[in-house]
């Protein structure tokens, strides 16, 4: 098992450390000539099955579940279809109104999630054309599927998503970026834009690692600063906010300590009572056009002397003032922040889950895929 980690401690970590890799693996060989391509589509295209797309159903649970949420923001914006994120464990009882024209998109790096499986299914049955997400080739989701999109992130041994997350939101800007284009959404010198800034993704992603690997990073002392804590906040808005819920997710599931994501502006509206001078929060705060509103959402926490993490832009030496400590990423065109915000958060929750002595790799009753529903 010694080698299979690779010389780290817990397969986590190596997972963690391993997502520009995987990454790069995702994107490598789509972009040609300034244009995306999804091979996988072709057959969907030539069978008519994208072409009255009305509106898109996103079916996921857990970590891909907020994969789905970043997928609308990048959808929406790019293809100008209406999209809803939905976990499919309400999915399955919400008796949805689907059919032919609306696209379900399965996220699921395990492909045999039962919710999803089921929820899918029953698309299917009203006629919903359906893509599938997944890590895991010829996986139950996959003969679901008018078409597949693999993760290629390689196995992910530790129970927490962490490489497949990356990858999951990856390859579902590339959907959202495929389905713009061939909707004629996008404009040649936006896709070159949108490609080029994908392109760097892998290589920022290193070096926040190699940031975080080195002398006097403030990550794991800061976590095991925290690890005492009973709860925590993260608050982000727009992108940010699947980005806050994620990293409480993480450090739920990996630490055991109650976290709780929440949409910046939504915190004053009731679940800001929740925070005192015991209660950190975590800030997604990275450049946006909603900077500003995040910023003054932090301020009124700020004046219930909670402590302040933030998540920020390299540069951005205006939220020293605002913050107690701060972890920094490469910056990147907004849609594409929650990739790179996503690492410091993974980093920490996994330090703190070690300052407490979890067992990271297979946290108290959690499975890697729940296969009943
Ligand atoms: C389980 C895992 C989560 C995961 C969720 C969805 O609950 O513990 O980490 O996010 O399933 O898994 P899937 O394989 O469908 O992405």
């Amino acid at each position: 098992e010694a080698a299979e980690k690779g010389g780290y401690p817990h397969f986590v970590i190596k997972e963690i450390n391993e997502q520009p890799e995987a990454l790069r693996r995702a994107l490598t060989g789509r972009s040609r000539d300034g244009q995306l391509h999804l091979p996988e589509l072709e057959r969907m295209e030539h069978a008519g099955l994208l072409n009255n797309i009305q509106r898109i159903l996103v079916v996921a649970c857990g970590t891909s579940y907020h994969a789905g949420m970043i997928a609308k923001y990048a959808i929406e914006k790019w293809a100008r279809i209406p999209v809803e994120t939905i976990t499919a464990a309400e999915f399955r009882y919400c008796d949805p109104i689907v059919g032919p024209e609306t696209l379900c998109i399965a996220v699921t790096q395990s492909g045999e999630t039962a919710d999803t499986l089921v929820g899918i299914r029953q698309a299917r049955e009203h006629g919903a054309p359906v893509i599938a997400v997944t890590n895991i080739v010829s996986s139950a989701i996959t003969r679901l599927a008018d078409a597949v999109l693999y993760l290629q992130a390689g196995p992910e041994i530790g129970v927490v998503a962490t490489k497949t997350f990356v990858s999951s939101v990856a390859v579902l800007y590339m959907l959202g970026l495929y389905l713009g284009q061939s909707r004629g959404r996008i404009q040649p010198e936006q896709m070159r834009e949108f490609l080029a800034a994908m392109d760097q993704l892998p290589d920022q992603i290193q070096r926040i690692l190699d940031q975080a690997n080195s002398e006097g990073d403030i990550i794991e002392p800061l976590a095991k600063r925290m690890a005492s804590v009973n709860s925590m906040m993260f608050i982000g808005r727009g992108v940010g906010y699947p980005t806050a819920l994620e990293g409480a997710l993480k450090l739920k599931e990996i630490s055991y300590i109650h976290a709780e994501g929440f949409p910046a502006g939504e915190l004053k509206h009731g679940s800001i009572a929740l925070l005192d001078p015991e209660t950190p929060l975590v800030g997604i705060a990275t450049a946006s056009h909603v900077y500003e509103k995040v910023v003054s959402n932090i301020q009124e926490v700020r004046a219930r002397d909670a402590h302040i993490i933030v998540v920020a832009t390299e540069g951005d030496e205006n939220i020293r003032q605002h913050a107690d400590d701060i972890m920094y990423v490469p910056d990147t065109l907004e849609i594409f922040s929650p990739l790179l915000a996503s690492v410091p958060l993974q980093l920490f929750a996994y330090h703190v889950a070690v300052a407490r002595g979890c067992n990271v790799d297979q946290p108290r009753n959690l499975a890697k895929s729940v296969t009943v529903e």
